[in-house]
């Protein structure tokens, strides 16, 4: 079947099933093309509290999937590609929590949404990159802060808001290995370009950029520059040509490409569509504690605050 009759079949069956197809920014281009709605972390979740849908093709990976699971928890929610996991989620599980929290006694425990909803149920409150700055600065002060598990976040997070952060040992392999001397590759080669890299980066990249944000936020930031290079994963310049064609889009590094993000195909979601298949659940004992520290996040960063 070729792309255009894939994408009419697949608009079709989630007519006929009145579903409703979720993707990250990251996803495949052809991907967007079947999307009720494309975003960043935080503005998925938002968007899967909203639905109400009966089934929810998530395109991402799972703990994404796993959140709007937890925001929409009377929806079926489908992940077409079982295996499209979060190498830095599986850098943290809920035992090392536990250990670490006893270990360091008295502790405030913030985990970035990028980690299994057994280590969200461990923990006081969620963030995204889009949140984490605010998150943390609505915690009382004088707490010291257990970040879990991006050390690159809880660098730029630390650095934001001067608080006492304790970070997890963990980094996301598309991000933590962008260096300066990229940033100043880029420079040369699109001297007009505004560079913004992702939180996930190493701090001494992001105080090299221009801006920092989340895919969201870099998105939102296009509307204002012509010529970008953005340090994220490689697809997110096809996502910022997806709604601004006319701009130039550069990625800091080509070969930054997240294998999970890109194991979804339009083959495979139909397929999931159509047999309801790699259901996403979470088990009940967990999904109590762990929807807790999500609710957390999202009334402290709703949009109008
Ligand atoms: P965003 O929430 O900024 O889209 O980031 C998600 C992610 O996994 C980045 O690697
Ligand atoms: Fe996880 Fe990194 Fe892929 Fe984002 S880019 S989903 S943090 S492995």
């Amino acid at each position: 079947m070729n792309q255009a009759t894939l994408v009419t079949e697949i608009k079709q069956l989630k007519r006929t099933k009145s579903a409703v197809i979720l993707a990250h920014n990251y996803q495949p281009r052809e991907i967007y093309e079947i999307a009720d709605f494309i975003g960043d972390s935080l503005e998925l979740a938002r968007k899967a509290e909203q639905t109400g849908a009966p089934l929810l093709l998530f395109c991402g990976v799972r703990f994404m999937a796993e959140t709007a699971k937890l925001l929409s928890p009377d929806s079926r929610v489908i992940l077409p590609e079982p295996k499209a996991g979060c190498e830095l989620a599986e850098m943290a599980t809920a035992e090392q929590m536990r250990n670490k929290k006893k270990e360091m006694g008295d502790v405030v425990t913030v985990t970035y949404v990028n980690t299994t909803a057994e280590v969200k149920a461990e923990s006081d409150i969620c963030c995204t990159s889009a949140n984490a700055v605010k998150v943390v600065n609505s915690l009382p002060e004088n707490r010291r802060i257990l970040f879990v598990p991006d050390k690159n976040l809880a660098a730029y997070v630390a650095q934001e808001t001067g608080r006492n952060i304790v970070p997890w040992e963990g980094f996301c392999y598309v991000h933590a290995f962008f260096t300066v001397d990229d940033v100043r590759r880029a420079r040369k080669e699109h001297p007009d370009a505004v560079v913004i890299s992702h939180p996930e980066c190493p701090i001494d990249v992001l105080n090299a950029s221009d801006r920092v944000a989340s895919t969201g936020g870099m998105l939102k930031l296009a509307e204002q520059y012509d010529e970008l290079v953005l340090g994220t994963e490689a697809g997110m310049c096809a996502r910022v040509s997806y709604d601004h064609p006319e701009k130039r889009c550069y990625p800091l590094k080509p070969d930054a490409i997240c294998k999970n993000m890109k194991r979804t195909s339009l083959e495979k979601a139909m397929q999931a569509l159509k047999d309801e298949t790699g259901e996403v659940t979470v088990p009940e004992e967990i999904a109590g504690k762990a929807r807790a520290a999500i609710e957390r996040m999202m009334s402290v960063s709703r949009p109008n605050r």
